[in-house]
């Protein structure tokens, strides 16, 4: 059988990490983050489908896709984080694990970063890890994925 698949999105400006306040969000790119992801996901048991876009209807239409396809979701959605009801819906519509991530601690940023819409859906919440915290994400979807087929 093949490995579950876990659907990686970011959403908008993450597509300029590395170049996007490298003080902040660091000096690697979505690319590298990208093989990261897939490296670790084959000794775990996963395949990531992963994929980015500045479009809040277009992140909302691949939650629904993930619903018939997908085992979880894994997610930085930017700034949508904050502000998208239609993507809250969309990840609940699905029916599937999420694992929200931000590259920087968004606690101890600006106030208007301090609230998500997405934490209260999510099997957990990964933040101010840099780019480690999609890989630590990852591993967390694997135990979640593994105990929802046992
Ligand atoms: C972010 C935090 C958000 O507040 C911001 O809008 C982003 C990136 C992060 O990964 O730290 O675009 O999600």
């Amino acid at each position: 059988m093949a490995d579950p698949t876990v659907m990686v999105l970011n959403g908008p400006n993450l597509n300029m990490l590395g170049k996007r306040e490298p003080a902040i969000y660091g000096a690697t790119t979505l690319a590298d983050v990208e093989r990261m992801l897939a490296d670790a996901a084959k000794p775990l048991g996963l395949a990531v489908d992963c994929r980015q876009s500045n479009h809040e209807g277009e992140l909302v239409t691949w939650c629904q896709q993930a619903r018939e396809t997908h085992a979880g979701l894994i997610i930085n959605a930017g700034a949508y984080t904050h502000t998208s009801l239609a993507l809250r819906d969309a990840v609940t519509a699905a029916e599937l694990p999420l694992i929200e991530v931000h590259l920087s601690n968004i606690y101890a940023r600006e106030s208007f970063r301090h609230h998500s819409y997405l934490s209260p859906i999510a099997a957990g919440v990964i933040c101010g890890l840099g780019v480690q915290g999609y890989v630590l994400a990852l591993q967390a979807m694997a135990e979640i994925v593994k105990a929802h087929v046992a």
